[in-house]
């Protein structure tokens, strides 16, 4: 898919010295809800790379039809596209930021290297482990309600082979700085293993 990209100032991010948290795991193990009680009690601003790219989707524009069709095969759409859309959302907030939560991003190892060359580094890394029974157990459950052209039993699969074959990989990559939680229990026990790590 060709790309469009515009010159975009990253200076203010690059200078901006404010934490910035990857948030790992595979489809449905809860990033979306463990972010919630993360900006909740640290203030963090919250950007889902998933939720970037539904936002412009829901555009309507040319390239929003484009991004809607790999997200329906549950591949990985094209860096530049998410690391853009990151940025610049990044910048509309960075100057009353405490600091990033990044949810969903990296989900390859270049992804990771692109962003900390041309962004900010990351301090942190959270991945949540949950078995692909659960995730997709989870997942079926939110499709009542969710809306989302991935939340079905081909996409889901599809989902789950690209986080193995893709993005799991990247955990090892940040092992340094990567918090591996079991995300079995309850949300609130698993948001107990969050802040003892978040500090
Ligand atoms: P994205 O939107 O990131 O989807 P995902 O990774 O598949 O994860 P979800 O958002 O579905 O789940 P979640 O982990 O946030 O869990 P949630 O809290 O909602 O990405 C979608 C697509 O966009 C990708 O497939 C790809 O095509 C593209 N994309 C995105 N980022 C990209 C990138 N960086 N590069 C390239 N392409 C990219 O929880 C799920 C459900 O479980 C909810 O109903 C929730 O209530 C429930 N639940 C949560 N926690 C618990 C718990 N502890 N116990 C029981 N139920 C729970
Ligand atoms: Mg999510």
């Amino acid at each position: 898919m060709a790309v469009e990209r515009k010159a975009v100032d990253l200076a203010p991010l690059k200078s901006a010295k404010l934490p910035v948290i990857f948030v790992l795991g595979g489809p449905g193990c809860g990033k979306g809800t463990q972010c919630a009680k993360i900006v909740e009690k640290y203030g963090y601003t919250h950007l889902s790379s998933g939720d970037l790219l539904r936002d412009e989707v829901a555009s309507g524009s040319e390239r929003g039809k484009q991004l809607n069709a790999i997200m329906e095969k549950g591949d990985l759409v094209p860096l530049e596209v998410v690391l853009d859309l990151l940025a610049e959302a990044m910048l509309k907030k960075v100057n009353d930021s405490k600091g990033f939560l990044i949810d969903g991003y990296p989900r390859e190892q270049a992804q990771g290297v692109r962003f900390e060359e041309s962004i900010m580094p990351c301090s942190k890394v959270l991945y949540f482990d949950v078995p692909d029974e659960v995730m997709v157990e989870r997942l079926l459950n939110r499709a009542k309600t969710s809306g989302r052209v991935d939340d079905n039993e081909e996409t889901i699969k599809k989902r789950l082979a690209t986080f193995h074959k893709h993005s799991e990989p990247v955990i090892h990559y940040y092992k340094d700085k990567c918090a591996q939680i079991p995300a079995l229990g309850t949300p609130d026990d698993i948001f107990v293993e969050v802040t003892k790590f978040l500090g």
